[in-house]
Protein backbone atom coordinates (compact mmCIF):
# COMPACT_ATOMS: atom_id res chain seq x y z
CA UNK A 1 0.00 0.00 0.00
CA UNK A 2 2.78 2.17 0.94
CA UNK A 3 3.74 2.64 -2.58
CA UNK A 4 0.46 3.62 -4.30
CA UNK A 5 0.20 6.56 -5.68
CA UNK A 6 -2.53 8.69 -3.61
CA UNK A 7 -4.89 10.85 -5.53
CA UNK A 8 -7.70 12.77 -4.52
CA UNK A 9 -10.07 14.93 -6.51
CA UNK A 10 -11.45 18.00 -5.45
CA UNK A 11 -14.20 20.38 -6.41
CA UNK A 12 -16.54 22.38 -4.70
CA UNK A 13 -19.72 20.03 -3.96
CA UNK A 14 -18.09 16.75 -4.72
CA UNK A 15 -21.40 15.82 -6.22
CA UNK A 16 -20.46 16.45 -9.90
CA UNK A 17 -17.13 16.79 -10.90
CA UNK A 18 -14.42 15.41 -8.79
CA UNK A 19 -16.67 11.75 -8.40
CA UNK A 20 -16.75 12.12 -11.74
CA UNK A 21 -12.94 12.38 -12.16
CA UNK A 22 -12.89 9.75 -9.49
CA UNK A 23 -14.73 6.86 -11.21
CA UNK A 24 -13.56 7.92 -14.36
CA UNK A 25 -9.58 7.89 -13.25
CA UNK A 26 -10.80 4.37 -11.38
CA UNK A 27 -12.06 2.60 -14.87
CA UNK A 28 -8.88 3.91 -16.90
CA UNK A 29 -6.33 2.09 -14.37
CA UNK A 30 -8.63 -1.00 -14.10
CA UNK A 31 -8.52 -1.44 -17.48
CA UNK A 32 -4.93 -1.27 -18.09
CA UNK A 33 -4.75 -3.94 -14.65
CA UNK A 34 -2.68 -1.41 -12.83
CA UNK A 35 -5.11 -0.36 -10.44
CA UNK A 36 -3.11 -2.04 -7.18
CA UNK A 37 -0.96 0.90 -7.74
CA UNK A 38 -3.44 3.34 -7.15
CA UNK A 39 -5.75 5.03 -4.27
CA UNK A 40 -7.93 7.23 -5.87
CA UNK A 41 -10.73 9.48 -3.93
CA UNK A 42 -12.64 12.69 -4.11
CA UNK A 43 -13.78 15.10 -1.84
CA UNK A 44 -15.36 19.05 -1.57
CA UNK A 45 -13.93 21.95 -0.68
CA UNK A 46 -17.41 23.33 0.85
CA UNK A 47 -19.88 21.57 3.37
CA UNK A 48 -22.79 22.11 1.12
CA UNK A 49 -23.15 18.63 -0.14
CA UNK A 50 -21.69 16.61 2.76
CA UNK A 51 -22.94 13.04 3.11
CA UNK A 52 -24.73 13.47 -0.21
CA UNK A 53 -24.55 10.73 -3.27
CA UNK A 54 -23.98 11.67 -6.67
CA UNK A 55 -25.87 14.26 -8.38
CA UNK A 56 -28.41 12.44 -11.11
CA UNK A 57 -27.03 14.08 -13.77
CA UNK A 58 -23.02 12.89 -13.07
CA UNK A 59 -24.66 9.81 -12.52
CA UNK A 60 -26.57 9.47 -15.94
CA UNK A 61 -23.72 10.26 -17.88
CA UNK A 62 -21.74 7.61 -16.14
CA UNK A 63 -24.07 5.38 -17.03
CA UNK A 64 -24.51 6.83 -20.52
CA UNK A 65 -20.61 6.48 -20.91
CA UNK A 66 -20.26 2.79 -19.16
CA UNK A 67 -18.10 3.79 -16.45
CA UNK A 68 -19.01 1.79 -13.16
CA UNK A 69 -19.70 3.66 -10.29
CA UNK A 70 -20.48 2.89 -6.23
CA UNK A 71 -23.33 4.78 -4.25
CA UNK A 72 -20.67 7.41 -2.01
CA UNK A 73 -21.24 10.30 0.65
CA UNK A 74 -19.86 13.17 -0.46
CA UNK A 75 -16.66 14.50 1.98
CA UNK A 76 -14.82 17.85 2.69
CA UNK A 77 -11.32 17.78 2.18
CA UNK A 78 -9.07 17.96 5.66
CA UNK A 79 -5.85 19.87 6.40
CA UNK A 80 -4.60 15.96 7.02
CA UNK A 81 -5.35 14.93 3.52
CA UNK A 82 -2.29 17.38 2.65
CA UNK A 83 0.27 14.80 4.24
CA UNK A 84 -1.27 11.61 2.84
CA UNK A 85 -2.32 12.48 -0.71
CA UNK A 86 0.36 12.35 -3.52
CA UNK A 87 -1.72 14.56 -5.81
CA UNK A 88 -4.42 16.73 -4.90
CA UNK A 89 -6.17 17.78 -8.14
CA UNK A 90 -8.53 20.39 -8.27
CA UNK A 91 -11.24 21.45 -10.95
CA UNK A 92 -11.16 24.88 -11.35
CA UNK A 93 -9.15 28.02 -9.87
CA UNK A 94 -11.55 28.30 -7.37
CA UNK A 95 -11.00 24.94 -6.12
CA UNK A 96 -7.50 25.67 -6.05
CA UNK A 97 -8.14 28.67 -3.90
CA UNK A 98 -10.31 27.04 -1.51
CA UNK A 99 -7.66 23.89 -1.14
CA UNK A 100 -4.63 26.19 -0.66
CA UNK A 101 -7.26 27.78 2.41
CA UNK A 102 -7.97 24.39 4.08
CA UNK A 103 -4.74 22.60 3.56
CA UNK A 104 -2.18 25.59 3.80
CA UNK A 105 0.45 26.26 1.56
CA UNK A 106 1.83 23.69 -1.29
CA UNK A 107 4.88 23.04 0.05
CA UNK A 108 5.53 19.49 -1.44
CA UNK A 109 4.12 20.82 -5.06
CA UNK A 110 1.12 18.51 -4.86
CA UNK A 111 -1.77 20.50 -5.77
CA UNK A 112 -2.60 21.11 -9.43
CA UNK A 113 -5.59 21.39 -11.70
CA UNK A 114 -6.91 18.18 -13.33
CA UNK A 115 -6.54 20.27 -16.91
CA UNK A 116 -3.09 21.13 -16.14
CA UNK A 117 -2.26 17.77 -16.90
CA UNK A 118 -3.86 18.28 -21.00
CA UNK A 119 -2.22 19.98 -23.75
CA UNK A 120 -4.65 22.89 -23.17
CA UNK A 121 -4.72 23.71 -19.76
CA UNK A 122 -7.66 25.42 -18.34
CA UNK A 123 -10.98 24.86 -15.74
CA UNK A 124 -13.56 22.34 -15.95
CA UNK A 125 -16.60 24.36 -15.22
CA UNK A 126 -19.49 23.51 -12.85
CA UNK A 127 -22.06 21.28 -14.32
CA UNK A 128 -23.69 22.18 -11.13
CA UNK A 129 -24.55 25.91 -12.87
CA UNK A 130 -23.87 24.69 -16.61
CA UNK A 131 -26.21 21.83 -16.90
CA UNK A 132 -23.45 20.19 -19.82
CA UNK A 133 -22.12 16.99 -18.02
CA UNK A 134 -21.73 15.93 -21.33
CA UNK A 135 -18.93 18.81 -21.81
CA UNK A 136 -17.63 17.96 -18.19
CA UNK A 137 -17.13 14.54 -19.13
CA UNK A 138 -15.39 15.03 -22.06
CA UNK A 139 -13.12 17.57 -19.94
CA UNK A 140 -12.82 15.24 -16.99
CA UNK A 141 -11.52 12.15 -19.87
CA UNK A 142 -9.15 14.39 -21.33
CA UNK A 143 -7.77 15.31 -18.24
CA UNK A 144 -7.57 11.94 -16.73
CA UNK A 145 -5.72 10.72 -19.93
CA UNK A 146 -3.15 13.19 -19.20
CA UNK A 147 -3.02 12.54 -15.92
CA UNK A 148 -2.23 8.77 -16.63
CA UNK A 149 0.06 9.87 -19.32
CA UNK A 150 1.89 11.68 -16.83
CA UNK A 151 2.14 8.79 -14.51
CA UNK A 152 3.22 6.11 -16.50
CA UNK A 153 5.83 8.64 -17.79
CA UNK A 154 7.46 10.31 -14.91
CA UNK A 155 6.42 7.60 -11.68
CA UNK A 156 5.37 4.47 -12.76
CA UNK A 157 8.39 4.11 -15.30
CA UNK A 158 10.39 5.43 -12.68
CA UNK A 159 9.73 3.00 -9.64
CA UNK A 160 9.91 -0.37 -12.87
CA UNK A 161 13.71 0.62 -13.22
P1 LIG B 1 -19.34 20.04 -8.07
O1 LIG B 1 -20.72 20.84 -8.32
O2 LIG B 1 -18.42 21.03 -7.39
O3 LIG B 1 -18.87 19.69 -9.44
O4 LIG B 1 -19.70 18.86 -7.21
C1 LIG B 1 -21.41 21.49 -7.27
C2 LIG B 1 -22.37 20.82 -6.56
C3 LIG B 1 -23.06 21.47 -5.55
C4 LIG B 1 -22.78 22.79 -5.27
C5 LIG B 1 -21.83 23.46 -5.98
C6 LIG B 1 -21.13 22.81 -6.99
N1 LIG B 1 -23.49 23.44 -4.23
O5 LIG B 1 -23.25 24.65 -4.04
O6 LIG B 1 -24.29 22.83 -3.55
Amino acid sequence: MDKCIKILFVCLGNICRSPMAEFIFKNMVNNKGISNNFIIKSAATSYEEVGNDIHYGAKEKLIQKNIPFTQRKAIRITPEDYKYYDFIIGMDEANIRNIKRIVGEDVNNKISKLLDFSNNPRDIDDPWYTGNFELTYNDIIEGCNGLLKYLEESIIVKNID
